[in-house]
């Protein structure tokens, strides 16, 4: 398993069903200026030199929360709007019916309708329904960076978007949504307008903050 991905990598044809549903729903893509690029440059070269940015730290949380990712004690404050990271992984399309939601999924675009065309490509074994509903979404199962560890909050202080970028085109592109200071765990909400990422893994998530598992000043333990 390969974890410091460091860009996705969206088909041609996947990036056309995502252009004519933003086009249908009158959507509009999250701009990246050169500040922003510039930045976004730095973490690659981190995560490709060290896996994780080197202010950031994995640590193990209680019970099943499995592992999450912290700020170090010694790190500068995150300013709101700053990059943290793309969500990286293998990019897939699937009919809703057959979803089977891995832990490490994130939903780029829900409910699309295909052609014709593209249900033969991309869904052979079924006879054509143009209601048939499908999602695109970005699996960090098996490949993927250290954003694949970044947990769960109703409360967080990062916000994904839906970015095209000169060099790589589509990615989720991970920002700070407000200040995050040294210490503090990263949060992201993993539910959209539908609540579709706990449902279906029949987990309550731990109503968890940034600051509820902050980490002290001179060790390696949580406050
Ligand atoms: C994308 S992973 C996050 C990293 C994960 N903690 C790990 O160690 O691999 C998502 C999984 O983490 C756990 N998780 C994340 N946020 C949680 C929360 N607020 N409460 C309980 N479990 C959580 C759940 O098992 C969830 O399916």
């Amino acid at each position: 398993m390969s974890f410091n991905l460091k860009t996705s990598r969206f088909s041609k044809d996947f990036s056309e069903i995502i252009d004519r549903q933003f086009q249908k729903r009158d959507l509009h893509l999250h701009r990246l200026r050169r500040k922003g690029l510039k930045e976004l440059e730095e973490v690659y070269g981190e995560i490709q030199s060290y896996g994780i940015p080197q202010k950031y730290v994995k640590k193990k949380l209680k019970g099943n929360i499995g592992y999450g990712i912290f700020l170090q004690v010694e790190a500068d404050p995150i300013l709101k709007g700053e990059i943290i990271a793309l969500y990286t992984g293998q990019v897939i399309l699937e009919a809703q019916m057959d979803a089977d939601d891995g832990d490490y999924s994130f939903d780029v675009v829900t409910g699309l309708t295909l052609t014709q065309k593209e249900q033969k490509k991309f869904d052979p074994r079924r006879p054509f329904s143009p209601r048939r509903l499908y999602d695109i979404k970005v699996d960090a199962t098996k490949i993927g960076n250290f954003t694949r560890f970044i947990n769960h909050s109703h409360v967080p202080n990062i916000v994904a978007f839906l970015v095209d970028l000169p060099d790589a085109g589509y990615q989720i592109l991970y920002k700070a949504q407000k200040k995050i200071r040294p210490g503090e765990q990263l949060l992201v909400n993993y539910e959209g307008e539908e609540e579709s990422y706990w449902a279906p893994l029949g987990i309550k998530p731990y109503p968890m903050t940034p600051r509820t598992f902050c980490l002290r000043k001179s060790s390696t333990s949580f406050a």
